[in-house]
């Protein structure tokens, strides 16, 4: 019977039988599917792993306290995390249109990570690349396996010249949800294992307008007391996802205390779907949506109207860029 401990096993054997005494190394997002991968890996080869992750100052609260304590503490994998706020707010200044923002991020993100590796292969040779692709991807890639290359064209230093890796893609059996039951049996937080879908340009496709720091700041606390209120409801297991989403060219007229306020809303977008290509709007209850306004209006000052998205997709899309 496929049993989870018979899947971590086998794969745990093939993972060993394709590397051999090699080294790999695998890019960690924060999400679930690149954990998993991951632990996968460390648990057959140890510390012949290199975990990278880049922060690109666009995660929400908690998200990199989550990859360099819980995950570590949980699987002893070696982690090299990069810290890239500055060079990724550098990037974004001025820049409000949605595909440019997502152009720039995923460029930033290639040239960090391909720094990054540089300094892992200017200490040892590594000829894997672990990712944590699932079964409905290689269905709808055709199914073709093979290699990477991490170019040496940005003048990073250390790369002679472009390196091709093997990929090792252990969750290519497996689907979602197998993921997560594989991931929890491996011992990884809880945060890591449930976590909802989020967007690889993260935060930054979540304000509307200019990102920036102070920005980022106001929408990272809204966001975390909408989630945490979301999971004290009990309601996670019906939410596809729930993306907060700043306002920030916008601002409204409010009244706190003896005081006029002059702020930005926050949109609420909850919802519920089986795959992301269609979504309906989640019917919170009345108050839970209450306690998440209250909040907001009350520890973010500079949030003073909350707002809720009742638009199905189609037409609307889940995320607002
Ligand atoms: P939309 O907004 O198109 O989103 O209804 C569908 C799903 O895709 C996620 N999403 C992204 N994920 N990079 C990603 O890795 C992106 O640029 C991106 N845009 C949207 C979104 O969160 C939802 O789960």
């Amino acid at each position: 019977a496929w049993t989870t401990a018979s899947i971590i096993d086998e794969t745990v054997d093939a993972i060993r039988a394709q590397v051999g005494d090699g080294r790999a190394i695998c890019g960690l997002s924060g999400g679930v599917d690149s954990a998993v991968a991951a632990a996968l890996v460390q648990r057959a080869i140890g510390d012949r792993l290199t975990c990278v992750f880049v922060d690109h100052g666009l995660l929400r609260a908690g998200e990199r306290e989550q990859v360099e304590k819980d995950f570590v503490a949980a699987t002893g994998a070696k982690l090299h995390t990069v810290d890239a706020e500055r060079r990724f707010l550098d990037a974004l200044a001025g820049v409000s249109d949605p595909e440019q923002k997502r152009k720039i991020i995923g460029r930033e993100f290639i040239r960090v990570f391909e720094v990054a590796t540089a300094d892992v292969l200017a200490e040892e040779t590594v000829d894997f690349l672990v990712q944590g692709t699932l079964y409905p991807d290689v269905v709808e890639s055709g199914g073709g396996s093979g290699t990477a290359t991490i170019k040496s064209h940005h003048n990073v230093g250390g790369l002679p010249d472009d390196v091709e890796f093997t990929l090792v893609e252990p969750l290519r059996a497996l689907f979602k949800d197998e993921v997560r039951t594989v991931g929890a049996e491996l011992g990884l937080p809880e945060v890591i294992v449930r976590r909802q879908p989020f967007p690889g340009p993260g935060l930054g496709i979540r304000i509307i307008g200019e990102v920036t720091a102070d920005r980022l700041e106001t929408l990272r606390a809204a966001d975390a007391i909408a989630r945490e209120e979301l999971t004290a409801s009990g309601l996670d297991g019906e939410i596809w996802q729930c993306p907060v989403v700043l306002l920030a060219d916008v601002r409204s007229v409010g009244v706190q205390g003896d005081g006029r306020t002059y702020g930005h809303p926050i949109v609420l977008r909850p919802v519920s779907s089986e795959d992301a290509m269609t979504a309906d709007w989640t019917r919170l209850p009345y108050d839970v949506l209450e306690r998440i306004s209250t909040r907001v209006t009350n520890e973010v000052a500079e949030v003073n109207r909350v707002v809720l998205d009742v638009t199905s997709k189609p037409p609307g899309t889940i995320e607002w860029e």
